[in-house]
């Protein structure tokens, strides 16, 4: 389904605005228990700062909402590499109950083994959503946030990567990476990244037009294959916005 829609903005700030409330407004629409499944990189930390400033801070029913991670490097939860670790000193340790707070958990594996630690999440996913199978009515995720890479890569799904074909399991163990940094990765699948609301993609600088030339050329590159079952939104600023996109 070629659902995407792309949302162009002016610039860094501006692109963290409108995340900002997009998450604002996935969580409005749900009044029960809301699950977030968060992004690690560069892109997503000016969001994630202003998420803990006012007004967005006040207006987030903080003990009803879950925070999940879309992929991990198999790193210690306290190595500056961590993605969770960003997110918490950005605004989950000031904002959110410790209980909330769902990392992948790469210390209590054996850190040999990436594929391990990934069976230990997915077990943890099971347990919160009550479910060991994906159900297109009832989407895991409110909103599932997603970067992209210089190769087509979103969460650790790396093109040609036996990971972006596996349908049964919703975590796997990635030994290799193919960008830096290159330490083994734990990422949902895209199956389980789709079981969303919304999945939203943030994008912005000029190093990422290149990639985004390709990716809205609709070449075969996980970027592409990775979709919402409900809307999936790519947020681009002007920098990163490819020739004759507008905006
Ligand atoms: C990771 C990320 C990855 C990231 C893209 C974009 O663990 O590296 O989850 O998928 O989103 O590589 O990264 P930047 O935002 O740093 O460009």
């Amino acid at each position: 389904n070629d659902n995407r829609r792309v949302i162009a903005v002016a610039d860094p700030a501006a692109l963290a605005e409108a995340a900002a409330e997009r998450v604002l407004a996935r969580i409005e629409a749900n009044s029960g228990r809301v699950a977030v499944c968060l992004t690690g990189g560069s892109s997503p930390k000016e969001l994630y700062q202003l998420l803990a400033t006012d007004p967005y801070r006040s207006r987030i029913p903080w003990q009803r909402v879950h925070w999940f991670i879309g992929d991990e490097r198999f790193v210690p939860a306290d190595d500056p590499l961590n993605n969770m670790g960003m997110a918490r000193a950005a605004f989950l340790d000031r904002c959110a109950p410790a209980a909330n707070i769902h990392p992948i958990p790469t210390a209590t594996a054996d850190p040999t083994d990436p594929d391990r630690c990934a069976a230990l999440y997915e077990r943890e996913l099971h347990s919160f959503f009550g479910a060991d199978t994906l159900d297109q009515s009832r989407p895991l995720f409110d909103l599932v946030l997603m970067g992209v890479g210089p190769d087509g890569h979103t969460a650790s799904l790396f093109p040609g990567d036996p990971a972006l074909d596996e349908t049964a399991r919703w975590v796997v163990g990635v030994p290799r990476a193919h960008v830096e940094p290159f330490v083994p990765r734990i990422t949902l699948t895209l199956p389980t990244l789709a079981s969303c609301r919304e999945m939203l993609f943030v994008v912005a600088g000029g190093t990422k037009r290149a990639i985004l030339t390709r990716l809205f050329a609709r070449e075969n590159l996980p970027a592409n294959s990775a979709r919402s079952a409900g809307e999936t939104i790519w947020l681009v600023d002007r920098e990163a916005l490819p020739e004759g996109f507008g905006g």
